[in-house]
């Protein structure tokens, strides 16, 4: 049964049967999702299948099952493991797919570091393992605790789990005081073949890939299981340390080695792109026999004074990136596409697949990004695909590159069955029926009913909780999703006066599938720890279109305080003014940004909902850097002429990380001019105005030691 039968064309018998199948379908899809490591189902489908089950509810009320999905929130989460707050972020990395991304890593690092292409520099090459994060810190040479990457901020303390693993040390002869070592926790592949054969013999849970085993494995609640599991550990990395550990990266990977760490034998390093290419090659030759998955080739500056010279963006650094094999592919059958509505009210065409294995993954859904493109037109207008659609029934290919979303690559046009029909576009919402519209150069229709389609109001909720916001414990998406439907929660705000609306009607939740007294306790009581909430996640919660995870962080950064946001804001409602400058000239910020957010606070009913939600928060402050000792904190700095020691994007994000404004142009505002060789009217003006001015050794001078 697909599903997808026109519910006008249906008799109450098949909506009695679908619903029967639909009920124990999704009842399966809800005790698998506990096993995370095992989920039958993707998201989109168990979302699909949800809405297909309501739908056939509204129409045949009488219908409705006592064992209903749309009466079950879902099982809600376990105690798990405590949280760790890292010394050290845990980051990711940016990825290059093709030679010429290699190539630009390194001309960007030149250009970042001011370093002629003439001066060699090196790169480690090592595998990127297919496995899960973890780090492990040692004070005094023993092993204190273990940690998994989590949102990067915040992991799970998995300490004891971690001590099972042999290749991680207990304690270490000669180290530092302080040290973090990071890596990677895998499953060889024969273990993997032996832990499923083991795993099936006994009826247990059966793993899609070593990589989830392994995550299974070090994220049990009882040790034990952990142990009994072949897991194993590369160290390529390290976080605090009290001490250095090397100058260099490989360096450093050596002394770790020394402490007993298993580091991968396929480290090398690199004089530059050709080398690091080569390297890539070599491994990519060897990849099917080293026993282990990897996905990719790892390179990182070596020089560690460059790395720290390079710093990080928001959450990649600059002195490394992920070299990623070519995407699988394969071919199926596309079986219908469906349309699904975003949280901005976006569209998305969705392809649903006859289930193939892709590399190791059973995949189902695709996407298939817009309207153009299921037409087979591109984003500047042009024929992809030699301008062949797609449609229901199709031969497609499908392409999956790492744990990017799957897409149709292509289309075997010699397959099309005959009575295939061109693909229509809805032109109206098919979740609230609003006009669906689409602007002059965008690709994207959208749904126009914004706050009363209850697709967008749900996928705002789902965002809300997500885990870069307000990342609530026992509040996941299911649940949020059934809060709605029973009324319960319409806006964020809702959330917080839950406790208080079911101080009466406690039994309600009490009584639904998953919940008891005590669970229905913990979530109030997880949802109260989360009125103290850090400015960046309460901006990027609110999910206005274009300002992401790290857009907030750099406008809370520049803020402060959530009052001063708001009068900033307010004041740059009519896009011009200072305030209005003043919110462009953070870095990272442009108009189009810049203008979603103000529109976001100027619109009544979107301002209503943001006021209502902070009443219920104590927004914390961003904290400004630790600029006590920065002789240029608070102070407006104009770099000019040739800077000889620095580029121009290391000058500034070395004086904005000490506290200083950098700005293009003097002005009677300018504290300092740093002028280099061929300086020309800035300097003249600096003169003018009587401006502090030095030359590049004098600013060097000036924050040294800093
Ligand atoms: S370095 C600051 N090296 O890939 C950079 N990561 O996509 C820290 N990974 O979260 C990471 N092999 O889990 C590094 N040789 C390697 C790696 C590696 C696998 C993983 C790691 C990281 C993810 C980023």
């Amino acid at each position: 049964m697909t599903f997808d039968t026109d519910i006008s064309d249906l008799t109450e018998a098949d909506a009695r049967s679908e619903l029967k199948k639909l009920a124990a379908l999704l009842g399966k899809a809800n005790a698998d999702y506990h096993g995370m490591d095992a989920p039958t189902f993707d998201d989109a489908e168990y979302d699909r299948l949800k809405r297909r089950n309501s739908k056939l509810e509204a129409a045949f009320p009488k219908l409705m099952r006592k064992d209903s999905p749309t009466t079950k929130v879902g099982a809600v989460p376990s105690d798990g493991f405590s949280k760790v707050t890292h010394a050290v972020a845990m980051l990711s990395l940016s990825n290059a797919f093709e030679d010429d991304d290699v190539e630009d890593f390194d001309i960007r690092i030149r250009k970042y570091l001011g370093i002629e292409k003439d001066i060699p520099l090196s790169y480690t090459a090592e595998p990127k393992i297919d496995g899960l994060s973890l780090s492990l810190r040692y004070e005094n040479g023993v092993l204190v605790q273990a940690a998994t990457r989590g949102d990067g901020a915040v992991g799970e303390n998995v300490t004891t789990n971690a001590r099972t693993i042999s290749d991680v040390p207990h304690t270490l002869q000669d180290a530092p005081a302080v040290l973090e070592v990071r890596g990677e926790v895998y499953m060889a592949q024969s273990d993997f073949d032996a832990l499923n054969q083991s795993q099936t013999a006994k009826g247990g849970k059966v793993f899609a890939n070593p990589r989830n085993a392994a995550a299974g494995s070090l994220r049990q609640l009882d040790s034990n299981i952990t142990r009994s599991r072949p897991l194993r550990f590369f160290a390529y990395a390290w976080g605090e340390l009290s001490a250095p550990l090397a100058d260099t990266q490989h360096g450093g990977i050596k002394r770790l080695s020394a402490f007993g760490f298993s580091t991968n034998s396929l480290t090398v390093l690199c004089d530059g792109p050709k080398a690091m290419i080569a390297q890539y090659r070599k491994i990519e030759k060897q990849r099917a026999n080293l026993g282990y998955d990897i996905d990719g080739v790892v390179y990182k500056v070596n020089d560690l004074a460059l790395q720290a010279r390079l710093g990080f963006r928001s959450t990649t650094p600059r002195w490394a990136v992920a070299h990623k094999f070519p995407a699988e592919l394969a071919w199926t059958r596309l079986e219908g596409i469906d349309i699904q509505v975003g949280r901005t009210g976006a569209l998305s065409p969705v392809a649903r697949l006859q289930p193939v294995n892709v590399g190791g993954v059973v995949v189902s859904n695709a996407t298939l990004h817009n309207e153009d493109y299921i037409a087979g037109r591109g984003a500047k207008g042009g024929e992809i695909r030699g301008g062949r659609d797609i449609r229901v029934g199709d031969w497609v290919q499908i392409y999956r590159a790492g744990d990017v979303i799957p897409k149709i690559a292509d289309v075997d046009l010699s397959k099309r069955p005959d009575d295939a029909v061109a693909f229509e576009f809805p032109t109206v919402c098919p979740e609230c029926g609003s006009l669906a519209a689409r602007d002059e150069g965008d690709a994207v229709r959208r749904c126009t009913g914004g706050m009363i389609c209850p697709a967008q109001i749900v996928e705002n909720l789902k965002h809300f909780i997500s885990r870069g916001a307000f990342d609530i414990d026992g509040l996941g998406a299911k649940q949020v999703e059934q809060f709605h439907i029973d009324g319960w929660v319409s806006e964020p705000a809702d959330i917080f006066t839950l406790r208080d609306r079911f101080g009466q009607g406690l039994q309600q939740l009490k009584n639904r599938e998953g919940w008891g007294e005590k669970s229905a306790t913990k979530l109030f009581d997880a949802i109260d720890e989360k009125r103290e909430i850090g400015f960046g996640r309460v901006l990027f919660a609110l999910g206005i279109r274009h300002i992401g995870e790290a857009a907030s962080n750099l406008i809370s950064g520049h803020y402060g305080t959530w009052n001063a946001l708001e009068t900033a804001l307010d004041q740059a409602g009519d896009l011009e003014g200072e305030a209005w400058e003043e919110l462009l000239g953070i870095d990272g910020v442009g108009t189009v940004m810049a203008g979603s957010l103000v529109h976001a606070f100027a619109q009544p009913t979107e301002r209503g909902a943001i006021d209502r939600l902070v009443a219920h928060l104590n927004i914390a402050e961003v904290k400004a850097l630790d600029t006590s000792n920065s002789p240029v904190a608070g102070k407006t700095v104009v770099f000019t002429g040739s800077l000889e020691m620095m580029s121009r994007a290391e000058a500034k994000a070395r004086a904005e990380s000490l506290g200083a404004k950098v700005s293009g142009s003097v002005s009677t505002k300018t504290d300092i001019l740093v002028a280099g060789p061929g300086a020309g009217s800035k300097a003249k003006k600096a003169a003018e105005l009587g401006i502090q001015t030095m030359d590049e050794a004098g600013w060097f001078d000036l924050i040294k030691g800093l």
